[in-house]
């Protein structure tokens, strides 16, 4: 696991991408796994200034959302449908038909979710999965005491969590209580995985993936065996690092 430490979160931002961009590079079809959202914002806002320089080019690249929220209408605005089409697939002109975002609408969450895994088997594996981290330590969002080897499956969501995305709705019971999310294990078969976390509210979940055991109270710990990792984190997110 990689660690890079950097001064604000628009060098977070600037830093996590160019390792996207990196590895995205010279591939003919490559495939990034996207988090929605605060963190990845900066990061998406400099792969998109790459895009528009003509240093990257993500026209014949696929993309796979980690997660939806079940039952809300993908014309929501805070949709990930929505939300990953306004931060993702528009400005970093990917082609929208190339670009998937589990259906948390689907009568059937079970077939929609063996669905997702094949088609992200068919376009033959992410090869850089960018990564935000819950303030209880989620990743996606399988929340604490989810199995390590969990593929895409339906989740209810802690009363943290849809505290934490709260400020996203009206009202606190316009939050969704269930979501659609990739798992952990399907997480981990990602070939490069890019976490950035800001914000001191961020600093025990941070400490705890890094320096803690490897244990499914902390979903993120797991990321401790993935085999080529980058965590880039703001000072305050550090702080708590040993
Ligand atoms: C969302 C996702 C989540 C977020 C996490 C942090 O697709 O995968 O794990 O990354 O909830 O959210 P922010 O970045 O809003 O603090």
């Amino acid at each position: 696991m990689e660690v890079v430490i950097c001064r604000d979160a628009a060098q977070v931002g600037i830093v996590a991408a160019e390792k996207v961009a990196d590895r995205l590079r010279g591939r003919a079809n490559p495939v990034i796994g996207l988090a929605t959202g605060s963190s990845p914002l900066d990061l998406y806002a400099h792969l998109a200034k790459l895009v528009d320089e003509g240093a990257l080019d993500l026209s014949q690249a696929y993309g796979f959302a980690l997660d939806e929220y079940v039952g809300l209408a993908h014309e929501h605005p805070e949709s990930y449908h929505a939300v990953i089409r306004r931060t993702v697939t528009e400005p970093l002109r990917m082609n929208p038909a190339r670009v998937r975002v589990p259906n948390g609408m689907a009568a059937d969450l079970v077939g929609a979710a063996q669905q997702y895994e094949e088609a992200i088997r068919a376009a033959g594996g992410v090869d850089v999965q960018v990564l935000g981290i819950g303030s209880n330590g989620h990743i996606g969002f399988n929340e604490p005491f989810t199995s390590f080897g969990s593929r895409t499956h339906r989740v209810p969501l802690t009363e943290q969590t849809r505290n934490d995305n709260a400020r996203f709705f009206d009202s606190m019971d316009q939050v969704p209580t269930h979501a659609l999310t990739q798992g952990l294990g399907t997480i981990m078969d990602s070939r490069t995985a890019v976490l950035v976390a800001t914000g001191e509210h961020k600093a025990d979940a941070v400490a705890a993936m890094i320096e803690g055991p490897v244990a499914i109270a902390m979903p993120a710990s797991i990321l401790q065996f993935h085999p080529d990792v980058h965590v880039v984190l703001d000072e305050a997110a550090a702080a708590k690092l040993a």
